[in-house]
C-alpha cells in the first residue's frame, strides 16, 4: 500500500480506495464564505471539529479568524491542545475521575480552556480538581433546547449559573445551546421558526445572566443548518458550525433562504473514492466502499459522474456498495474510479487516518486525521 504521501504529485485518480479527498479550493472557499457571513452579523466562529478531526484544518480555521475550536471530547481536546491550539470549547459535560484529570492537563497547557456544564454536582468535581492545581477553569452553562440529551432546561440556567459563579475555582463565562435537532429540518421556514424558538429562550437564559450581575461574555451555539437563520439572535456571540467545511449529502438536501430545494453556500469539500471491483451484470456494479468506509446514517452517498450518469448508490454490506445505473448501456469496466459525496461526513471521516489532499485532480498534500477514534 506504500506511504500515503508517496502519492503527493500525482492524480487523484490513481490514488488507492476507498479514500477520503478533500478539495483544497472548495474547503478554502467553505472556510472563508462562513466567516465572512458571520462576521457581517458581528457574530464569531467557533467551528467544531468533530467534523473534520484534523489538527491541521483547525489550524487553518484559527487563521481565518475563529474565535476558538469546540471539540465533543476530552480526548480531542488532548490532541489539539498538544498541538498547541488555544481557546477549545468542550461541548458535552465532563464527568468521570480519569476525564477530570485528563481535563485539567488540558487546562494546565491552555488556560482559555472551556468546558460546558449541565449539573451542579459536575461543577462541585471540577472547581475542586482546578483548584487543587491552582487553576482557574471557564465554564458554560449547557442548556437544553428540548432534545433531552445535556443541558439544564432554560428555567434552570440562571441558578446553575449562580451555582458555578459562587465556585472560586470556576470562571463562569455564559451559555451554550445547540439545537441539533433542527439542523437537518428540510423546509427553511420551519427551520427558521423552530431554530429561533429555542436561541431566543436561550437568549433569555443569557439576559437573566446579565441582569443578575453574572458574566455573560459568550453565548455559544447553532450549527451549519441554523447559520443564516441564527445570526438573527442578538445576544448569540459565536457560532459553532462544523460541516460545512467538507459537507454531505445529508446537509445537501435541506433548503437555504435563497433555494428551498438545495443547501447552495458550501459545496461538499470531501468525496470517497471508491473502485469497480465487479461488474458482471447489467445495469449495475460493485465498488469498494460499504459501511467500513462509508458511515451509514444521514442519507445515502451520491454518486458524481462528469457526464451526470444519474448513477445510484445502494449499500450492499460491510465491504460493498452497488451501483446502478437508470438504464443499462455503458458499461463500467473493473478498476474504474467513481467519486462518492459521503452520507454523513462526520462518523466518515472518523474511519480513516488521513485526508489526501487535492488542487484540482492532483494530490498536493496529505493531512492527519489525527482526532480519529477519539470519542473518550
Ligand atoms: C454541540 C455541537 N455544536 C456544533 C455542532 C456542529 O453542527 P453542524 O455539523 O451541524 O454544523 C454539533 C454537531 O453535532 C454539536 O454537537
Amino acid at each position: 500500500m506504500g506511504n500515503p504521501r508517496d502519492f503527493i504529485g500525482g492524480s487523484k485518480w490513481n490514488l488507492d480506495t476507498p479514500c477520503l479527498v478533500i478539495d483544497q479550493d472548495v474547503l478554502e472557499q467553505n472556510l472563508q464564505n462562513m466567516q465572512a457571513h458571520l462576521a457581517s452579523f458581528g457574530k464569531g466562529l467557533r467551528p467544531h471539529a468533530k467534523t473534520h478531526k484534523c489538527s491541521i484544518i483547525a489550524r487553518q480555521q484559527m487563521a481565518a479568524g475563529a474565535v476558538g475550536i469546540c471539540v465533543a471530547k476530552v480526548s480531542e481536546a488532548e490532541v489539539l491542545v498538544k498541538a498547541g491550539l488555544r481557546g477549545v470549547l468542550i461541548t458535552s459535560p465532563v464527568v468521570t475521575d480519569q476525564k477530570i484529570v485528563a481535563l485539567m492537563e488540558c487546562l494546565f497547557r491552555d488556560p482559555d480552556l472551556m468546558v460546558v456544564v449541565d449539573h451542579p454536582t459536575n461543577a462541585r468535581m471540577l472547581n475542586e480538581a482546578a483548584r487543587k492545581q491552582g487553576s482557574r477553569l471557564s465554564v458554560l452553562v449547557d442548556l437544553d433546547p428540548g432534545m433531552g440529551r445535556t443541558g439544564v432546561p432554560f428555567r434552570e440556567g440562571l441558578a446553575l449559573g449562580q451555582w458555578i459563579h459562587s465556585l472560586p475555582a470556576m470562571r463562569l463565562r455564559g451559555v451554550q445551546c445547540y439545537a441539533g435537532s433542527v439542523q437537518h429540518i428540510l423546509n427553511f421556514e420551519e427551520r427558521k421558526d423552530a431554530s429561533l424558538g429555542w436561541m431566543g429562550q436561550a437568549a433569555e437564559v443569557f439576559r437573566q445572566f446579565r441582569q443578575n450581575g453574572l458574566p455573560a461574555e459568550v453565548f455559544s451555539g447553532s450549527g451549519t443548518g441554523t447559520y443564516e437563520i441564527d445570526c438573527q439572535v442578538p445576544e448569540l456571540t459565536d457560532l459553532q458550525a462544523g460541516s460545512y467545511t467538507l459537507m454531505d449529502t445529508e446537509y445537501l438536501q435541506i433548503g437555504c433562504s435563497r433555494n428551498p430545494q438545495k443547501f447552495e453556500k458550501f459545496p461538499p469539500a470531501l468525496t470517497l473514492l471508491t473502485a469497480v471491483i465487479s461488474s458482471n451484470h447489467p445495469g449495475y456494479f460493485t465498488v469498494d466502499a460499504g459501511l467500513k468506509a462509508l458511515y451509514h446514517h444521514g442519507g445515502i452517498p451520491s454518486v458524481i459522474h462528469p457526464q451526470g450518469l444519474g448513477l445510484t448508490y445502494e449499500w450492499r454490506g460491510d465491504e460493498h456498495g452497488k451501483v446502478s445505473l437508470p438504464a443499462p448501456g455503458k458499461r463500467f469496466e473493473i478498476g474504474e474510479i467513481l467519486e462518492l459525496v459521503v452520507s454523513h461526513c462526520d462518523p466518515t471521516v472518523n474511519l480513516f487516518d488521513y485526508f489526501y489532499v487535492a488542487r484540482g485532480e492532483t494530490v498536493v498534500d496529505v493531512w492527519p486525521i489525527d482526532l480519529r477514534g477519539k470519542c473518550q
